[in-house]
């Protein structure tokens, strides 16, 4: 950056909605949830989230911050999900690409968004909310813990962050590359970018990195002519870390 040019930016002299859009336009790109739940009396409901990250893999924990709606109240799919304890997660991808913000209308509680979009609800396999049938792949989601943060009742202030554990994960084998692993390419997943722009995973934005063991990193800065340290144990560049 050249500091001829920065910009600042004070949170403590900036409304919670410019913090928030800061955030949002930094933080990026993000993955989106695209969560599926039911209410109590049975209405069912699609939200998407973004703001959303895995958490750790022992238990498999995954967690997602719903703030409020614009009318101050509770977002129907933290509703739906405190009152069941479940909902499910599918990854936002072509399938959803047009229709992302439709399901992102806040609209009464009565509208069920799988009549919105046509999108198909099917029952999951171990939790009670309903899954998507278009998604490629969902992950099912049982609620653990919730932390309640942010100043409560001011919007773009109070959010709750929900901690939920996979218990169940289905996936469909067209989003699988040769070697059996899930190909970023054939999942195809949605980003989300700052306010209204998205990101399409798709060949020309994409690259692959290698990794590559310490000793053998530094034998090839050095020119190949030194032995490097002790080895971290490098893998084949496509798993092992966050
Ligand atoms: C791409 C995208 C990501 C969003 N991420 C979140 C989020 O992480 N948390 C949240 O509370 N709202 C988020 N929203 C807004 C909700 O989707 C929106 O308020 C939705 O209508 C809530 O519906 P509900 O009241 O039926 O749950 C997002 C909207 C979009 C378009």
């Amino acid at each position: 950056m050249n500091p001829d040019r920065a910009i600042t930016f004070d949170p403590a002299e900036n409304s919670p909605m410019d913090c928030q859009f800061m955030l949002s336009q930094l933080v990026v790109p993000r993955p989106i949830a695209m969560v599926s739940t039911r209410s109590p009396e049975g209405i069912a409901n699609i939200a998407p989230m973004s703001y959303y990250l895995p958490v750790t893999g022992d238990p498999m924990l995954v967690a997602i911050t719903m703030g409020l709606r614009e009318d101050g109240g509770l977002k129907h799919t933290y509703r739906n999900a405190m009152a069941l304890g479940d909902f499910v997660i599918n990854v936002t991808t072509e399938e959803f690409r047009d229709q992302i913000e439709v399901v992102a209308i806040e609209g009464p509680a009565e509208s069920d968004e799988f009549e919105l979009t046509g999108w198909t609800p099917v029952p999951a396999t171990k939790v009670s909310s309903p899954a998507i049938g278009e998604a490629l792949a969902r992950l099912e989601c049982e609620v653990r813990q919730v932390v309640d943060l942010g100043t409560p009742g001011v919007p773009f202030g109070e959010v709750h962050l929900v901690v939920a554990e996979v218990v169940w994960v289905t996936y469909d084998e067209q989003i699988l590359n040769e070697r059996g692993r899930i190909d970023p390419l054939r999942l195809g997943a949605i980003g989300r970018l700052g306010l209204r722009s998205f990101l399409r995973t798709v060949e020309e934005g994409t690259y692959f990195l290698p990794r590559v063991p310490w000793a053998e990193f530094v034998a090839a800065r050095n020119g190949g002519d030194q032995e490097g340290g002790a080895d971290g144990g490098g893998n084949d560049g496509d798993g092992g870390d966050t």
